[in-house]
Protein backbone atom coordinates (compact mmCIF):
# COMPACT_ATOMS: atom_id res chain seq x y z
CA UNK A 1 0.00 0.00 0.00
CA UNK A 2 1.26 3.45 -0.94
CA UNK A 3 1.63 6.48 1.15
CA UNK A 4 1.47 10.12 0.34
CA UNK A 5 -0.77 9.12 -2.49
CA UNK A 6 -2.63 12.74 -4.08
CA UNK A 7 -5.34 13.99 -5.87
CA UNK A 8 -4.04 12.15 -8.93
CA UNK A 9 -2.93 8.94 -7.88
CA UNK A 10 -5.37 7.91 -5.38
CA UNK A 11 -7.70 6.58 -7.54
CA UNK A 12 -5.41 3.64 -9.32
CA UNK A 13 -4.45 2.88 -6.16
CA UNK A 14 -7.77 1.99 -4.63
CA UNK A 15 -9.09 0.18 -7.71
CA UNK A 16 -5.39 -2.01 -7.58
CA UNK A 17 -7.53 -3.35 -4.05
CA UNK A 18 -9.72 -5.07 -6.55
CA UNK A 19 -7.21 -7.11 -8.33
CA UNK A 20 -7.96 -10.36 -6.37
CA UNK A 21 -12.24 -9.76 -5.94
CA UNK A 22 -13.63 -13.10 -5.76
CA UNK A 23 -14.99 -12.66 -9.47
CA UNK A 24 -14.09 -10.42 -12.18
CA UNK A 25 -17.43 -9.07 -12.77
CA UNK A 26 -17.32 -7.73 -8.84
CA UNK A 27 -13.86 -6.45 -9.70
CA UNK A 28 -15.41 -4.88 -12.34
CA UNK A 29 -18.24 -2.94 -11.03
CA UNK A 30 -16.14 -1.87 -7.83
CA UNK A 31 -13.02 -0.53 -10.34
CA UNK A 32 -15.62 1.34 -12.42
CA UNK A 33 -17.48 2.60 -9.47
CA UNK A 34 -14.13 3.90 -7.85
CA UNK A 35 -12.93 5.44 -11.24
CA UNK A 36 -16.67 7.41 -11.90
CA UNK A 37 -17.00 8.48 -8.18
CA UNK A 38 -13.69 10.01 -7.79
CA UNK A 39 -13.76 11.51 -11.32
CA UNK A 40 -17.03 13.35 -10.24
CA UNK A 41 -15.34 14.40 -6.67
CA UNK A 42 -12.61 16.14 -8.35
CA UNK A 43 -15.16 17.61 -11.49
CA UNK A 44 -17.27 19.41 -9.05
CA UNK A 45 -14.61 20.30 -6.08
CA UNK A 46 -16.51 18.62 -3.41
CA UNK A 47 -16.43 19.83 0.08
CA UNK A 48 -16.19 18.45 2.88
CA UNK A 49 -19.38 20.07 4.42
CA UNK A 50 -20.97 18.26 0.96
CA UNK A 51 -19.60 15.06 1.49
CA UNK A 52 -21.13 15.27 5.05
CA UNK A 53 -24.24 16.03 3.79
CA UNK A 54 -24.58 13.32 1.01
CA UNK A 55 -23.47 10.75 4.06
CA UNK A 56 -26.01 12.26 6.30
CA UNK A 57 -28.48 12.11 3.07
CA UNK A 58 -27.88 8.61 2.57
CA UNK A 59 -28.10 7.63 6.30
CA UNK A 60 -31.37 9.16 6.30
CA UNK A 61 -32.79 7.45 3.35
CA UNK A 62 -31.33 4.31 4.69
CA UNK A 63 -33.45 4.86 8.48
CA UNK A 64 -36.55 5.40 6.43
CA UNK A 65 -36.02 2.44 4.37
CA UNK A 66 -38.78 -0.25 5.02
CA UNK A 67 -40.47 -3.31 2.93
CA UNK A 68 -43.38 -0.86 2.73
CA UNK A 69 -41.40 2.35 2.53
CA UNK A 70 -38.66 2.32 -0.45
CA UNK A 71 -36.91 5.48 -0.15
CA UNK A 72 -34.02 3.51 -1.97
CA UNK A 73 -35.64 2.42 -4.95
CA UNK A 74 -37.59 6.23 -4.86
CA UNK A 75 -34.04 7.54 -4.98
CA UNK A 76 -33.14 5.63 -8.08
CA UNK A 77 -36.42 6.35 -9.25
CA UNK A 78 -35.62 10.12 -9.10
CA UNK A 79 -32.39 9.91 -10.45
CA UNK A 80 -33.83 7.94 -13.56
CA UNK A 81 -31.51 5.04 -13.01
CA UNK A 82 -34.32 2.69 -12.53
CA UNK A 83 -35.54 3.54 -16.12
CA UNK A 84 -32.06 3.28 -17.49
CA UNK A 85 -31.41 -0.04 -15.23
CA UNK A 86 -34.60 -1.50 -17.09
CA UNK A 87 -33.65 -0.02 -20.33
CA UNK A 88 -30.31 -1.66 -21.02
CA UNK A 89 -31.61 -5.19 -19.79
CA UNK A 90 -34.72 -4.69 -21.99
CA UNK A 91 -34.32 -2.39 -24.24
CA UNK A 92 -35.52 -4.55 -27.22
CA UNK A 93 -37.51 -7.13 -28.22
CA UNK A 94 -41.11 -8.34 -29.03
CA UNK A 95 -42.75 -8.00 -25.95
CA UNK A 96 -44.73 -5.58 -24.11
CA UNK A 97 -42.05 -2.47 -23.10
CA UNK A 98 -40.77 -3.32 -19.17
CA UNK A 99 -40.87 -0.09 -17.22
CA UNK A 100 -39.72 0.35 -13.83
CA UNK A 101 -41.28 -1.35 -10.47
CA UNK A 102 -41.68 1.98 -8.32
CA UNK A 103 -40.91 1.64 -4.94
CA UNK A 104 -44.74 0.68 -3.97
CA UNK A 105 -44.38 -3.11 -4.96
CA UNK A 106 -45.00 -5.16 -1.75
CA UNK A 107 -43.79 -8.90 -1.44
CA UNK A 108 -46.59 -11.31 0.21
CA UNK A 109 -49.62 -9.34 -1.73
CA UNK A 110 -52.89 -11.69 -1.17
CA UNK A 111 -54.17 -13.61 -4.09
CA UNK A 112 -57.30 -13.27 -5.71
CA UNK A 113 -59.18 -15.44 -7.95
CA UNK A 114 -60.09 -13.77 -11.38
CA UNK A 115 -62.74 -11.57 -11.24
CA UNK A 116 -62.65 -11.16 -7.71
CA UNK A 117 -63.04 -7.28 -6.14
CA UNK A 118 -59.40 -6.40 -5.37
CA UNK A 119 -60.14 -2.82 -3.97
CA UNK A 120 -60.19 -4.30 -0.39
CA UNK A 121 -62.73 -2.39 0.14
CA UNK A 122 -61.26 1.39 -0.22
CA UNK A 123 -64.02 3.32 -1.62
CA UNK A 124 -63.80 5.23 -5.65
CA UNK A 125 -65.75 4.98 -8.79
CA UNK A 126 -65.38 0.93 -9.89
CA UNK A 127 -62.62 -0.33 -12.41
CA UNK A 128 -63.04 -3.04 -14.12
CA UNK A 129 -60.08 -4.95 -15.79
CA UNK A 130 -59.65 -7.58 -18.35
CA UNK A 131 -56.25 -8.79 -19.34
CA UNK A 132 -54.86 -11.48 -21.75
CA UNK A 133 -51.43 -12.61 -21.73
CA UNK A 134 -49.49 -13.87 -25.18
CA UNK A 135 -46.18 -15.12 -26.08
CA UNK A 136 -44.25 -13.82 -28.67
CA UNK A 137 -45.64 -16.55 -30.90
CA UNK A 138 -49.04 -15.09 -30.14
CA UNK A 139 -49.90 -18.04 -28.05
CA UNK A 140 -51.86 -17.82 -24.58
CA UNK A 141 -49.97 -18.13 -21.44
CA UNK A 142 -51.62 -20.15 -19.04
CA UNK A 143 -50.78 -20.53 -15.31
CA UNK A 144 -49.21 -17.02 -15.74
CA UNK A 145 -48.31 -15.07 -12.54
CA UNK A 146 -50.20 -11.65 -12.24
CA UNK A 147 -49.33 -8.74 -9.86
CA UNK A 148 -51.34 -6.14 -10.06
CA UNK A 149 -51.00 -2.84 -7.79
CA UNK A 150 -52.41 1.02 -8.04
CA UNK A 151 -53.46 3.98 -6.23
CA UNK A 152 -56.78 4.65 -4.48
CA UNK A 153 -58.94 7.81 -6.63
CA UNK A 154 -56.69 10.24 -4.36
CA UNK A 155 -53.33 8.90 -5.36
CA UNK A 156 -52.94 6.72 -2.20
CA UNK A 157 -51.36 3.33 -2.12
CA UNK A 158 -52.80 1.16 1.08
CA UNK A 159 -49.25 1.17 2.50
CA UNK A 160 -49.12 4.99 2.76
CA UNK A 161 -52.67 4.78 5.24
CA UNK A 162 -51.78 1.89 6.82
CA UNK A 163 -53.41 3.45 10.40
CA UNK A 164 -56.54 4.05 7.89
CA UNK A 165 -56.72 0.39 6.47
CA UNK A 166 -55.61 -1.27 9.62
CA UNK A 167 -52.28 -2.65 7.75
CA UNK A 168 -54.75 -4.72 4.81
CA UNK A 169 -53.17 -4.67 1.60
CA UNK A 170 -55.82 -3.27 -0.61
CA UNK A 171 -55.65 -2.68 -4.42
CA UNK A 172 -53.36 -5.00 -4.61
CA UNK A 173 -53.36 -9.16 -5.73
CA UNK A 174 -51.61 -11.64 -7.21
CA UNK A 175 -53.85 -13.51 -9.88
CA UNK A 176 -52.99 -16.24 -12.66
CA UNK A 177 -54.18 -16.81 -16.03
CA UNK A 178 -56.28 -18.81 -17.09
CA UNK A 179 -56.03 -21.43 -19.62
CA UNK A 180 -56.38 -19.06 -22.78
CA UNK A 181 -54.11 -16.50 -21.00
CA UNK A 182 -57.19 -14.12 -19.88
CA UNK A 183 -56.86 -12.65 -15.85
CA UNK A 184 -59.43 -10.24 -14.49
CA UNK A 185 -60.12 -8.02 -11.52
CA UNK A 186 -62.38 -5.35 -10.56
CA UNK A 187 -60.96 -2.65 -8.37
CA UNK A 188 -61.24 1.31 -8.19
CA UNK A 189 -59.79 3.68 -10.52
CA UNK A 190 -56.74 5.08 -9.36
CA UNK A 191 -55.64 8.59 -9.68
CA UNK A 192 -52.22 10.69 -10.89
CA UNK A 193 -50.13 11.31 -7.39
CA UNK A 194 -47.00 13.31 -5.79
CA UNK A 195 -44.06 10.37 -5.08
CA UNK A 196 -43.73 10.10 -1.58
CA UNK A 197 -42.10 14.11 -0.48
CA UNK A 198 -42.30 13.92 2.93
CA UNK A 199 -38.63 12.22 2.84
CA UNK A 200 -35.00 12.45 2.07
CA UNK A 201 -35.92 12.44 -1.40
CA UNK A 202 -38.47 15.06 -1.34
CA UNK A 203 -35.28 17.45 -0.29
CA UNK A 204 -34.06 16.45 -3.44
CA UNK A 205 -37.23 17.35 -5.89
CA UNK A 206 -37.86 20.40 -3.65
CA UNK A 207 -33.84 21.93 -4.11
CA UNK A 208 -34.27 21.82 -8.06
CA UNK A 209 -38.10 22.96 -7.74
CA UNK A 210 -39.13 19.78 -9.77
CA UNK A 211 -42.56 18.47 -10.01
CA UNK A 212 -42.99 15.53 -8.15
CA UNK A 213 -46.27 14.19 -9.83
CA UNK A 214 -46.81 10.94 -11.80
CA UNK A 215 -49.38 10.23 -14.04
CA UNK A 216 -52.20 7.92 -13.08
CA UNK A 217 -51.43 4.20 -13.83
CA UNK A 218 -51.65 0.91 -12.79
CA UNK A 219 -48.95 -1.69 -12.39
CA UNK A 220 -48.47 -5.13 -13.38
CA UNK A 221 -45.47 -7.37 -13.11
CA UNK A 222 -46.00 -11.40 -14.77
CA UNK A 223 -43.79 -14.20 -13.86
CA UNK A 224 -44.48 -17.99 -16.11
CA UNK A 225 -42.13 -20.47 -16.25
CA UNK A 226 -40.68 -20.81 -20.07
CA UNK A 227 -40.86 -16.85 -20.13
CA UNK A 228 -38.96 -13.92 -19.19
CA UNK A 229 -40.14 -11.92 -16.01
CA UNK A 230 -41.85 -8.45 -16.92
CA UNK A 231 -42.19 -5.38 -14.86
CA UNK A 232 -44.71 -2.82 -16.55
CA UNK A 233 -47.37 -0.34 -16.26
CA UNK A 234 -50.13 1.07 -17.94
CA UNK A 235 -50.72 4.71 -17.82
CA UNK A 236 -54.23 7.08 -18.70
CA UNK A 237 -54.52 7.93 -21.90
CA UNK A 238 -55.46 12.26 -21.56
CA UNK A 239 -53.50 12.10 -18.19
CA UNK A 240 -52.08 15.85 -17.50
CA UNK A 241 -48.56 14.48 -16.19
CA UNK A 242 -48.11 11.79 -18.82
CA UNK A 243 -45.43 13.29 -20.45
CA UNK A 244 -43.90 15.11 -17.34
CA UNK A 245 -43.65 11.89 -15.32
CA UNK A 246 -41.04 12.74 -11.98
CA UNK A 247 -39.26 8.86 -12.16
CA UNK A 248 -38.72 9.22 -16.18
CA UNK A 249 -41.11 5.64 -16.62
CA UNK A 250 -43.99 6.99 -19.11
CA UNK A 251 -43.62 4.75 -22.53
CA UNK A 252 -46.29 5.83 -25.77
CA UNK A 253 -47.15 1.88 -25.86
CA UNK A 254 -48.11 1.59 -22.85
CA UNK A 255 -50.60 4.49 -22.47
CA UNK A 256 -54.35 2.37 -22.28
CA UNK A 257 -57.75 4.04 -22.76
CA UNK A 258 -59.81 4.21 -19.20
CA UNK A 259 -63.02 3.56 -20.94
CA UNK A 260 -65.53 5.63 -18.85
CA UNK A 261 -69.13 3.89 -18.90
CA UNK A 262 -72.67 5.92 -17.24
CA UNK A 263 -74.56 4.36 -14.52
CA UNK A 264 -77.27 1.50 -15.97
CA UNK A 265 -74.63 0.28 -18.28
CA UNK A 266 -73.59 -3.64 -17.46
CA UNK A 267 -70.00 -3.98 -16.37
CA UNK A 268 -67.54 -6.51 -18.48
CA UNK A 269 -68.40 -9.50 -16.08
CA UNK A 270 -72.43 -9.00 -16.68
CA UNK A 271 -72.83 -6.69 -12.87
CA UNK A 272 -75.85 -4.39 -14.31
CA UNK A 273 -74.03 -1.17 -12.50
CA UNK A 274 -75.98 1.43 -10.65
CA UNK A 275 -72.94 4.25 -10.41
CA UNK A 276 -70.25 5.66 -13.26
CA UNK A 277 -67.45 3.35 -14.18
CA UNK A 278 -64.21 2.51 -15.82
CA UNK A 279 -62.88 -0.18 -17.83
CA UNK A 280 -59.34 -1.23 -19.23
CA UNK A 281 -58.28 -3.92 -21.27
CA UNK A 282 -54.87 -5.00 -22.53
CA UNK A 283 -52.73 -7.74 -24.17
CA UNK A 284 -49.61 -8.21 -22.41
CA UNK A 285 -46.83 -10.11 -24.75
CA UNK A 286 -43.94 -12.02 -22.53
CA UNK A 287 -41.11 -13.28 -24.07
CA UNK A 288 -39.79 -17.20 -24.13
CA UNK A 289 -37.30 -17.52 -22.54
FE1 LIG B 1 -47.29 3.68 -8.94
Amino acid sequence: MSIDLTEETITAEVQKTFDGAVDERTREIFVKLVQHLQDFTREVRLTGEEWFTAVDFLERVGRLSSPTRQEFVLLSDILGLSVLVDQINHGEGSATDSTLLGPFYVEGRPHAENGADISGGVPGMPLFFTGRVLDSAGEPVAGAHVDTWHSDGEGFYNVQQADKLHGELAMRALLSTGGDGRFSFRSIVPRYYPVPTDGPCGEILRAARRSPMRPEHIHFRFHAPGHEPLVTMLFRRGDPYLERDAVFGVKRSLVADFVPHEAGETAPDGTPMTEPFQTVSWVFTLERG
